[in-house]
């Protein structure tokens, strides 16, 4: 019976099958390993995005949240000076809604549009023909990874971009710290956890507070985020106007996660907007693990300015998405009006997307930047309701 419903999977999913394949031949792969794959095929061969897709991003819920980012980047581009030429780079853009809207926002200020070029950094093929139809009216340089973007002023957005990146899960044994790893069970055609002895040293990679963690406690760290916020950071830092004369650099990250560096396990699967295993059927699901801010920061602030993380409430009330909602509806029927503050509710609600979802800002250290939406940070004074 069980050789049975093998033969039936077998093939139904090309990546379940070179997973199981690839751990009969080298052992039980990283979680990093296993996630990397899983969220490459997915992007690849799935359609993620919106009511009929797996989960919806903020800029699919509402074209008011790319204004907000185009309204922030327009800000930006004021208080450094107004560089010439800036290159305006997104990562991981999805289906290309968020660079459509900022960019129709910016058309409002042309000497910011023209001084902008478009760069997006996409791995799928198949994602990067959604965003060339989204930006058909701006043409855009795609990108394997943020370091290809030649140099010069970058202003910097990654929404939902840092949770697909792959992470390392550690867990504390009674033999100490382990890698977790995913084996197959080749008998119930199977994946399942398991840990392995580190291949690599613990210092300076966890906080010091965390060695002791109690048995059972997991650590999960993300090297690809921390090389790809160095990378930005280092990047705004030797655009920095005053080493420069003129320019400077910006980044805004924005992503659910928690502000601090934790322990706990994160990594989560989601099938047509419901929790699902993450080691059933890899490739056809969408993978994320929560973004560890506190780190990211930490990371930055060692070249950068680093405002936040704020909560993504706090920082689209604090640019006015409320008034901006207000506008929407003056010329909008009842249904459509409804639908607006639908919308703003779930983006800035605390029980929706506005506490889990955090931002962060980065500017050159040397230009004493104050990016908008911001300043509500501490104790998220304007607290948002639920209704
Ligand atoms: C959850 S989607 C976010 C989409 C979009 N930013 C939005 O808010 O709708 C993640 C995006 O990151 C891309 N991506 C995932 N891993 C990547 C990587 N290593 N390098 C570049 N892009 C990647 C995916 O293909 C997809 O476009």
């Amino acid at each position: 019976m069980q050789e049975n419903v093998k033969r039936k999977l077998k093939g139904a999913n090309p990546v379940h099958d070179a997973l199981a394949d690839d751990i009969a031949a080298r052992g039980p792969l990283t979680v990093a390993e296993y996630m990397a794959r899983a969220v490459s095929a997915y992007y690849e061969t799935q359609e993620p995005f919106g009511a009929k897709g797996d989960f919806t991003t903020a800029p699919e819920i509402s074209q008011m949240f790319g204004e907000m980012i185009g309204a922030w980047l327009v800000d930006m581009w004021m208080q450094m000076g107004r560089p010439e030429n800036v290159k305006l780079v997104e990562l991981g853009p999805g289906r290309g809604t968020l660079a459509a809207d900022v960019m129709r926002t910016v058309s409002s200020w042309p000497d910011f549009k023209n001084a902008l070029t478009l760069h997006l950094v996409e791995t799928s093929p198949r994602l990067r023909e959604l965003q060339a139809a989204a930006l058909k009216d701006y043409p855009a340089t795609w990108h394997e990874n943020f370091s290809e973007v030649p140099e010069g002023v970058c202003f910097v957005v990654a929404n939902e971009f840092f949770d697909a990146l792959p992470i390392h899960q550690l867990k504390k044994t009674k033999d100490g710290w382990r890698e977790r790893r995913v084996d197959y069970d080749a008998e119930h055609d199977a994946f399942f956890f398991t840990t392995a002895p580190l291949e690599f040293t613990l210092d300076g990679m966890m906080p010091e507070d965390f060695l002791n963690a109690p048995e059972g406690s997991v650590f999960e760290i993300s090297p690809p985020s921390l090389e790809i916020v160095k990378q930005v950071s280092e990047r705004i830092a030797r655009n920095d106007p005053d080493a420069q004369g003129a320019g400077g650099g910006a980044a805004l990250f924005l992503d659910y996660g928690h502000a601090e560096a934790g322990l706990g396990d994160t990594l989560q699967a989601v099938s047509r907007h419901e929790y699902a295993d993450v080691l059933e059927e890899p490739g056809l699901r969408d993978i994320t693990a929560h973004v560890d801010f506190g780190t990211l920061k930490a990371v930055a602030a060692q070249h950068a300015a680093v405002a936040g993380p704020v909560t993504q409430g706090s920082f689209l009330i604090g640019l006015g998405i409320e008034a901006r909602a207000q506008k929407l509806c003056e010329n909008a029927t009842e249904k459509q009006r409804e639908d607006i503050m639908t919308a703003l509710c779930r983006l800035v609600a605390p029980k929706e997307m506005g506490r889990l979802f955090k931002v962060l800002a980065l500017t050159p250290r040397k230009a004493r930047i104050h990016p908008a939406g911001f300043a509500l940070a501490e104790g998220d004074a304007h607290e948002v309701s639920d209704d």
